[in-house]
């Protein structure tokens, strides 16, 4: 019979093949909010490879978010060229100027989802990663590893509530309770090198032993779109 995914493998797995990115902090060390938010930002229109040049330079340039909110939007814009979508860039800079106002950034779910540009999965990857508050971010790599966990076989987006309470679900034992941060960027890194859309390497996943989707051989398959 299958075992139950084990937050606890999951997190050593992480623990050995986290990769460096930028915005992440070293082992140990709480991640800095204004990074993260930055990132989560930049990486809902563009993969992390396109974003780490860019994230970089940004980073250079404004530091910190009160440097940011001080910037001439042109200036901000500027440094954005490129990643397009221009009415983000416009969020994150009234973004940055409430945070800045308030002294930094709030540390609640709630609190993170009424700043401007911010919505329910960008609260929650914020809360989780900088502020280690228990939740899941479901992004398309989260989504992709649950439906696969559970053989969740119902279409994309009907399926998103069922897949995204399958999300949680994995979010609930002691160990991932105890480091929502480490949990939830194991689940991202998860979903970009071992649980990949194509060709999942299944056989190094640490997962393997636990996901219904791999012993029913359909791994790939899932999670399955409805045709437009
Ligand atoms: N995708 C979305 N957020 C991410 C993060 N913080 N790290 C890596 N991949 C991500």
């Amino acid at each position: 019979s299958l075992d139950p995914p084990s937050s606890a493998l999951l997190l050593r797995w992480y623990r050995a093949h986290r990769r460096e990115l930028p915005w992440r902090a070293a082992p140990g060390v709480r991640a800095d909010p204004y990074r993260v938010w930055l990132s989560e930002i930049m990486l809902q229109q563009t993969t992390v490879g396109a974003v780490i040049p860019y994230f970089r330079r940004f980073i250079e340039r404004f530091p910190t978010v009160a440097a940011l909110a001080q910037a001439p939007e042109d200036d901000v814009l500027g440094l954005w060229a490129g990643l397009g979508y221009y009415a983000r860039a416009r969020n994150l800079i009234a973004c940055a100027r409430v945070v800045a106002g308030m002294g930094g950034f709030p540390e609640t779910i709630e609190a993170l989802r009424a700043l401007p540009g911010i919505g329910g999965y960008t609260a929650a990857a914020i809360g989780a990663i900088a502020f280690d508050r228990p939740v899941v971010p479901v992004d398309g790599n989260v989504e992709r590893v649950a439906a696969r966990i559970f053989a969740i076989e119902a279409s994309l987006p009907k399926a998103k509530p069922t897949i995204a309470a399958a999300a949680a679900r994995l979010g609930e034992q002691a160990a991932a309770r105890r480091a929502p941060s480490d949990f939830a960027q194991a689940l991202f890194d998860l979903g970009a090198t071992i649980c990949t859309p194509r060709n999942p390497s299944c056989m190094i996943c640490p997962w393997r032993d636990a996901c219904s989707a791999h012993r029913r051989g359909i791994a790939e398959e899932l999670p399955r779109k409805e045709k437009k």
